[in-house]
């Protein structure tokens, strides 16, 4: 069965590191939208794109869980749902789904982010400290059953089902 490796972190928390050694170690195909918005569009948002692109990756990943690759998803997945959207998706394409949490504190959240800046700054953009710390209030931690891989939720009142949510969040899924 191939499985997809699902990275949840703030900025800076070590994602796309840890996506790159599982992608080595699992010959899994890795999908990191940053490495797209930077050369496209010199921005990590820009005017919706950001989902657009996000959906046709994983429209990509599910075609290549389905024809037996591993899979990373380095996306972030801040929200509960789009989480258990994604888990949803890969089981529906007959692959296993792991949830890989990077938690990080404050202090070595932004050591990491002016590291990074330091040290690869073709790979970022510059990040100002006020709204790190409030994305980390935006930030939805994994919970324990998450993580574990248990049963997932069904989506949120008024959606028929997950791919349906799915295509409402990134527009070009559907
Ligand atoms: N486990 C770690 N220990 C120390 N530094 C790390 C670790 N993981 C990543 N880094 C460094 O932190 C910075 C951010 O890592 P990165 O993987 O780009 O984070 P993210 O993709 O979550 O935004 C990079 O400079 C990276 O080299
Ligand atoms: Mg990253």
């Amino acid at each position: 069965m191939a499985t997809m490796f699902l990275m949840v972190g703030l900025p800076g928390a070590g994602k796309t590191t840890r996506a790159r050694q599982l992608a080595q170690a699992h010959r899994a195909v890795r999908l990191t939208p940053d490495e797209w918005m930077i050369p496209l569009f010199g921005l990590l948002e820009a005017d919706g794109k950001r989902d657009v692109l996000e959906g046709r990756l994983l429209r990509v990943g599910l075609e290549a869980l389905a024809g037996g690759a591993d899979v990373v998803v380095d996306f972030g997945c801040w929200s509960r749902d789009e989480r258990s959207a994604i888990r949803w998706l890969a089981r529906s394409a007959g692959a296993g789904c792991r949830v890989v949490y990077l938690p990080v504190d404050r202090t070595t959240q932004l050591a990491r982010i002016a590291h990074r800046q330091a040290t690869a700054p073709d790979e970022t953009l510059p990040m100002d400290e006020t709204e790190v710390l409030l994305w980390r209030e935006r930030f939805e931690e994994p919970d324990a059953g998450e993580l574990a891989g248990d049963e997932i939720d069904g989506p949120p009142a008024g959606w028929a089902g997950w791919p349906e949510w799915a295509g409402a969040r990134w527009p070009s899924f559907a």
